[in-house]
């Protein structure tokens, strides 16, 4: 079943003072709605606290990255598997994200390894794709995010999908206030579902596809009113719990 997510992507923000702060605003005014899956992506150090605080309640957890390699134990300083954060009550793990793309050199091959890896130990891998401005601006747009997904489709196999989420991210609008308006973002959702459709009909039927990119509480409402869009990866406005549950409560 195609379900709506909201996934907050903190990246390397937050402090155990704010965070607490973060989650008892959040946990104390969040009404669980059984159609919609909330999901907090900390950063990794505050993975762990964050399970204990999250059990028993309905937001979910999520990491932002995850070790490429398959191996689950060894000799990759710094790396943090996919067993490991299984083990920490993570669900989700974003994979293929621009800044790890951009800042990390992440290639299509990397990227699948880790959505692979993640399957591999029940995660469930929120694969991002997105233009350049460049690109978009070149009339590219569609070509460069059917490269990201076929690349991944390929690698992992379209049965994959039906245990993935797809995230559509416009590299212009992370981070940027620049947000795509709703019609821009539909038509691409709705090309990306219909490239799924002449693989899998059923998995692209249930394949829950996230807009990401300057998300706020004030052009929620717009994007989730379209009919391909099942949600948001949010990046900053889920850094204030106000804004985040506004969010939240904008999913159609
Ligand atoms: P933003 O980030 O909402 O701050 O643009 C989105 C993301 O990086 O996933």
């Amino acid at each position: 079943m195609r379900r709506a997510l909201v996934i907050g992507n903190w990246k390397m923000n937050g402090s155990q003072a704010s965070n607490a702060v973060f989650l008892g605003e959040l946990l104390g005014r969040l009404k669980a709605s059984p159609a919609t899956d909330v999901v907090l992506c900390p950063p990794l150090i505050y993975l762990e606290s964050f399970a204990k605080r999250l059990s028993g309640t309905t937001v979910l957890l999520g990491s932002q990255n995850l070790c490429a390699e398959s191996s689950d134990i060894g000799a990759f300083t710094g790396e943090v598997s996919g067993r490991m954060l299984a083990e920490c009550c993570v669900r989700y793990v974003l994979v293929g994200h621009s800044e790890r793309r951009q800042l990390y050199g992440e290639s299509d091959s990397v990227v699948a390894e880790k959505f692979i890896n993640a399957q591999n130990v029940g995660l469930i891998p929120v694969l991002c794709v997105g233009e350049t401005l460049e690109e978009r601006e070149a009339g590219r747009t569609l070509e460069r995010i059917v490269n990201q997904l076929e690349f991944i489709v390929k690698a992992a196999g379209i049965d994959a999908f039906a245990n993935a989420v797809v995230a559509y991210e416009p590299v212009w609008a992370i981070g940027t206030g620049r947000t795509a308006s709703p019609e821009q973002a539909q038509m691409v959702h709705a090309y990306i579902r219909e490239w799924f459709s002449g693989l899998d009909k059923a998995i692209s039927v249930n394949l829950s596809l996230l807009y990401g990119g300057s998300v706020k509480a004030s052009n929620a409402n717009g994007l989730f009113v379209m009919d391909d869009i099942d949600g948001a990866l949010v990046g900053g406005a889920s850094l204030d719990a106000g804004e985040f549950l506004k969010i939240i409560g904008a999913v159609k």
